[in-house]
């Protein structure tokens, strides 16, 4: 780093260290070139002998479980390497996208700093944010409506510009965009989002969040680079279905990892979560055969509720949004299904209160099951 480049990371990482005090076992017997079997160096309970463990989820799971995991992930990224066409060099492996939206955090922004967001986004980041004594500036969404003659114009997407005309406004340090969207749906293409990045300052870091990528339509063609100033952020939780093992990895340029590197918490991600990601991807059908039920099953959910009259917003996710005309409907709508069992969500922003956005599973598509949503389109086109 030169003294005329940009500082986008906390000016002391520029410096020599810190340098993780744990690269762990996996790491020092690739450096040395053979297994280290007889392992009394690290204070694991290696004898426990997981009786209930092995027995109740497993004994794979309860072996796993007694052994830090390979902090370098080493298998999973020369996979997701392979899959994505990028370097090895060029991905990072943390627990879940939330733990690498923190990480980011950690190394990027001081309190009274700024961050730019969408008004209503997957607020996650603006929490971390502000937890850190960051200032969050949200910019509303464009919003558009379908009419008789573009019945197909229905959009609820993140503002590009005005996210990128706030940067610069405030001198922000990140600008945070989800894309697809968390909860809008939308998909901004890869050419929109290179432009957003080149219409950032260069002291701005660009976070972002493809929690949804593998939902898109383009997904097989889609960008997978690293770009410059950009983390890009990826998650097993959705189409591979272990949120709750918690693993997720970040694409972004080499230097940049090797900052965030310095203030990574080296073992959060488990055993079993990686072992689990080595596995899907091995047999990565799985995955694909379940996004494209999850993709019929948005799509026929979709086609249901708009013969209905419900102004349903176009989805790149595994979830659909319906937007009503009022928050105070919205609202009636999630607690009287709720009170069924039934749990859809409403943004708790004020912005986006009237939005309803439910995960189409295909128990969404039972008959009856959200037949006080149903109700409800029926009554405000009717009104
Ligand atoms: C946009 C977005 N980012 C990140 C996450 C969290 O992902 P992970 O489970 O990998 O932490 C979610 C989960 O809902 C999300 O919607």
């Amino acid at each position: 780093m030169t003294t005329a480049t940009p500082r986008r990371f906390l000016a002391h990482l520029y410096q020599e260290g810190p340098h993780n005090p744990f690269p762990g076992i996996k790491a020092l017997e690739r450096r040395l070139g053979h297994a280290l079997p007889h392992q009394y160096g690290s204070n694991e309970g290696l004898d426990m002998p997981h009786a209930v463990l092995g027995g109740e989820l497993g004994h794979a799971l309860a072996d796993l479980s007694r052994s830090y995991a390979d902090a370098d992930a080493w298998q999973l990224r020369h996979q997701l390497a392979e899959r994505l066409g990028v370097a090895y060099e060029t991905l990072l492996v943390d627990a879940g996208a939330d733990s690498l939206l923190a990480l980011v955090m950690r190394a990027t922004i001081c309190a009274g700093e700024r961050v730019i967001t969408s008004a209503g986004t997957y607020p996650t980041l603006a929490y971390f944010a502000r937890g850190l004594g960051a200032e969050v500036i949200e910019v509303p969404y464009t919003e558009a409506h379908a009419s008789d003659d573009a019945p197909h114009s229905a959009q609820l997407a993140p503002d590009l510009a005005a996210l990128a005309a706030a940067a610069s406004q405030h001198a922000a340090r990140v600008v945070y965009l989800a894309n697809p969207d968390n909860p809008s749906g939308h998909l901004h293409s890869d050419e929109d989002v290179r432009a957003l990045r080149d219409a950032l300052p260069a002291d701005c870091s660009l976070l972002l969040d493809e929690a949804y990528h593998d939902f898109r339509p383009d997904a097989a063609q889609a960008d997978n680079a690293p770009m410059a100033h950009t983390f890009r952020l990826r998650t097993f939780s959705k189409a591979y279905g272990l949120a709750g093992l918690r693993l997720g990895f970040m694409i972004a340029e080499r230097e940049d990892l090797a900052l965030l590197t310095k203030v990574r918490i080296h073992y959060a991600v488990s055993a079993p979560a990686l072992a689990a990601g080595e596995l899907l991807l091995e047999h990565p059908e799985e995955a694909a055969t379940h996004v494209a039920a999850v993709i019929q099953c948005r799509d026929q959910l979709a086609e249901h509720l708009r013969s209905l009259g419900a102004d349903v917003l176009p989805s790149a996710t595994n979830f659909l949004c319906v937007r009503l005309k009022s928050a105070e409907r919205a609202a009636q709508v999630q607690q009287q299904l709720m009170a069924q069992g039934v749990l859809i969500t409403r943004s708790p922003h004020p912005a986006l209160g009237h939005i309803l956005r439910i995960s189409t599973l295909e128990d969404s598509l039972v008959p009856g099951r959200l037949a006080r949503l149903e109700q409800a389109i029926v009554e405000e086109n009717r009104a």
